[in-house]
C-alpha cells in the first residue's frame, strides 16, 4: 500500500503540521489499540460482496450513470499542467477530454470534439503536450484554450453561424487543495468540490496538498473491475502476503483504524515507526512517519501519503472487467538536486511497478479472471474489511438513490 524509504528526505514543513480532529482521534486510537486483539472500528461480525457486482455489464452501466457521470471525480494534480498552454487529452467513459491550463493560467476540461463535424482536435492521449491554441485537424476550426471558438476557415460558408454558440463542451470543473475535479456530464453547470469532500476537505488543507509539485505518472489499463483496486486498498489484511517482498518491512504489525467521512473514508495504518509516537506529544504525531494515512474518496481516487511522497490513484472504468489506472506521484517540492530526484524516481518506480502494478493490480486481475468460474456467488469479509463492505453499501446506496430520484 504504500512505501518507506531507505534515503528518506525530511520535510520540515510537513512534520510540523499539526493534525486536525479527526486526524488527531484516528492517530490516538491506533497508538491505543496496538497489542489489542481487535480494534474499536471492526465489524460485530463478517460481512460479504456480492461478487456480480465485479463483472455483471447491467451493473457496470447503472455504476456508469448514477455514479460516474454525476459526481465529482478527481482528474490529478494541477501542477501536472503547471505551465499555461499544457494540455492532456484523456478518453473516460466514453467522453474524449481535454484537460487545458489556458493563456490566463487557469484550469478546463473540454470535450476533445469539434464543434463543426466532430471531429477529434488532439489525437495524442494520456500524454502532456503544449500548445498556443486548438486546431481541428479537419477543416481547420480554430478554438482558444478555454474552448472558445476562434477562428473558421472560408467564414463565408456561415453566414449565421453563432460562434459563441459553438465553443468547446466545457465540464464543470474545479481545482480545489490542487486537485482537478470536474463532473463527467457536459450538460452540468455547477461543481461544489468543497460539499462534495465534506470532512475530508480539511484534512487535504492540512496535509497541504495544493502546494505539492508533480512528479511523475503512468497511466495503463488493466484488465479487472475498478473495485477490486478500491478494495485493495481499504484493508491491510494482505500487506503480509501480498507485499512480502516488497513493503511488509514497513508494516511489521499491520493493524488500521479507519472512520467514514460521508461516502469517503480516512484509514490510518501502523507503521513500523508507530510505537515511537508513544514517547511523543501529540503535536508531534505524523500520519506520513509513525503511519501511512489513506484516504479513499468516492468513488474511484485514493490518495496515499508516504513518507515523504503522496500517491494518487484512479480508477477509470472501461467495461465491467477493464479500468484504466492513473498512478500519480506528488512530491511537497521540486527536486532541489540529482540526488533528491533519483530518490524520488526510485520511489515512483518502486511503488508503481513493484507494488501497485505487479501486486495490487496483478492480484485483481487474477481475481477478475476467476469470477465467472461461479466459485464465488459472494465474497466473504472479515470483521477487519468493514471499509470495503461500507464502500459497497455506498456503491448500492448511490445508484439506487439516483434511480430512485430518476423514477
Ligand atoms: S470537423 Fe473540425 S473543422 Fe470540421
Ligand atoms: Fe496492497
Amino acid at each position: 500500500m504504500t512505501v518507506n524509504s531507505a534515503n528518506r528526505i525530511p520535510d520540515p514543513a510537513a512534520a510540523d503540521l499539526p493534525l486536525n480532529p479527526p486526524l488527531h482521534r484516528l492517530f490516538a486510537r491506533l497508538l491505543a489499540e496496538q497489542g489489542a486483539p481487535e480494534g474499536a472500528d471492526w465489524d460485530p461480525r463478517e460481512g460479504s460482496v456480492d461478487a456480480s457486482v465485479y463483472r455483471d455489464p447491467a451493473f457496470h452501466q447503472r455504476e456508469l450513470d448514477a455514479i460516474f457521470r454525476r459526481m465529482p471525480l478527481c482528474l490529478g494534480h494541477a501542477d501536472q499542467l503547471r505551465e499555461p498552454g499544457s494540455l492532456i487529452a484523456r478518453e473516460l467513459f466514453g467522453l474524449p477530454l481535454l484537460i487545458v491550463r489556458d493563456r490566463q493560467g487557469e484550469i478546463h476540461v473540454l470535450l476533445n470534439v469539434c464543434r463543426h463535424r466532430g471531429a477529434r482536435l488532439v489525437a495524442e492521449q494520456e500524454s502532456v503536450c503544449r500548445k498556443a491554441s486548438l486546431s481541428c485537424p479537419y477543416h481547420a476550426w480554430n478554438y482558444d484554450l478555454d474552448g472558445r471558438l476562434r477562428g473558421v476557415p472560408g467564414a463565408e460558408g456561415f453566414p449565421t453561424l453563432d460562434k459563441d454558440g459553438h465553443g468547446l463542451r466545457r465540464l464543470p470543473a474545479q481545482v480545489r487543495h490542487g486537485l482537478i475535479w470536474a463532473i463527467m456530464d457536459p450538460q452540468g453547470s455547477d461543481i461544489d468540490v468543497a460539499g462534495f469532500l465534506g470532512g475530508i476537505d480539511d484534512d487535504l488543507a492540512v496535509l497541504g496538498l495544493g502546494s505539492h509539485r508533480f512528479f511523475s505518472q503512468h497511466s495503463r489499463r488493466g484488465a479487472a473491475n475498478w473495485k477490486l483496486m478500491m478494495d485493495a486498498f481499504q484493508e491491510v489484511y494482505h500487506i503480509r502476503r501480498l507485499h512480502s517482498s516488497t513493503i511488509s518491512p514497513f508494516f511489521p504489525d499491520p493493524r488500521a483504524t479507519g472512520e467514514g467521512e460521508g461516502l469517503h473514508t480516512r484509514i490510518l495504518v501502523a507503521r513500523d515507526r508507530l510505537p515511537e509516537a508513544a514517547a511523543l506529544s501529540p503535536a508531534q504525531w505524523d500520519v506520513r512517519q509513525h503511519a501511512t494515512l489513506t484516504h479513499a474518496i468516492f468513488p474511484n481516487s485514493l490518495l496515499i501519503y508516504h513518507p515523504d511522497a503522496t500517491s494518487h490513484m484512479a480508477m477509470f472504468p472501461i467495461g465491467p472487467d477493464q479500468m484504466q489506472f492513473v498512478h500519480t506521484l506528488f512530491t511537497p517540492h521540486e527536486p532541489r538536486n540529482d540526488k533528491e530526484r533519483a530518490h524520488w524516481a526510485r520511489t515512483f518506480k518502486l511503488i508503481d511497478e513493484g507494488v501497485f502494478g505487479s501486486e495490487d493490480l496483478f492480484i485483481s486481475e487474477q481475481i477478475q479472471l476467476g469470477l465467472a468460474s461461479g466459485a464465488n456467488a459472494r465474497f466473504t469479509l472479515g470483521r477487519f474489511e468493514q471499509h470495503l463492505r461500507r464502500f459497497h453499501e455506498n456503491v448500492r446506496t448511490v445508484i439506487d438513490r439516483a434511480e430512485g430520484a430518476a423514477a
